[in-house]
Order: structure tokens, then C-alpha cells, then sequence
């Protein structure tokens, strides 16, 4: 069960794994959320280090902002098709 009491704002290019895995060491139960990452970045750019996490930051969310739903939907089937972000 997540605790959804506190959670740790997310800060983009602030709250990237290195920061999350961090965090989660001193309160390892405190939600988490990656920045806000454009679609565009996550189809187009460098998405293995977009998506990149530890297992430690559980619960993290990943925060994507997009103009059009169906970029939000290849961006969901991206993340959930990737490995590494399973549990996202
Ligand atoms: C440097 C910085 C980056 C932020 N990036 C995001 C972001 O990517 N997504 C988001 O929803 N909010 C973002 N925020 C807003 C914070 O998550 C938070 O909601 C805001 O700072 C209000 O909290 P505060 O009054 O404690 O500062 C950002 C804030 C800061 C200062």
C-alpha cells in the first residue's frame, strides 16, 4: 500500500534517478516522480535514460506532458514495453 500522505515534488531536471534513488534511501515509502518529460523526448530523444531507474525508488510516477493523445499513448506503450520500466 503507498502512503500518499507526502511525496516528493517533482522537479524537472531535478528528480532524475540519481536524485530519486537518493531520496529514497532516506524514506524509502515517500512517493516519487520523475520531471516532466515531453512525448516528444521520450519517441524522439535519448528515452533509455529518460526511463532509467532503480528498483529502490518504488513507488516512482513518470510525468509526461503531450499536445497530442496519441503520442501520450506511444509514450504509455514505450514505458510499459521497456524492461527497465515495468513497474512504472
Ligand atoms: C526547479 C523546479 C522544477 C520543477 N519541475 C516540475 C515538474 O517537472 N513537474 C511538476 O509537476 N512540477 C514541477 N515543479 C513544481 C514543484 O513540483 C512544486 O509543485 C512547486 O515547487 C510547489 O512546491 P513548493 O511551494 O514547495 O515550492 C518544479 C519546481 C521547481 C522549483
Amino acid at each position: 500500500m503507498i502512503d500518499r500522505r507526502v511525496a516528493v515534488a517533482p522537479m524537472m531536471d531535478g528528480t532524475d534517478t540519481h536524485c530519486r534513488y537518493f531520496l529514497s534511501l532516506i524514506s524509502p515509502h515517500t512517493p516519487l516522480y520523475t520531471g516532466m518529460i515531453t512525448s516528444g523526448a521520450l519517441i524522439h530523444g535519448d528515452r533509455k535514460r529518460f526511463l532509467a531507474f532503480n528498483a529502490e525508488e518504488h513507488p516512482v510516477a513518470l510525468q509526461v506532458v503531450a499536445v497530442y493523445r496519441r503520442n501520450l499513448r506511444a509514450v504509455h506503450a514505450t514505458a510499459m514495453s521497456t524492461a527497465t520500466t515495468r513497474s512504472i
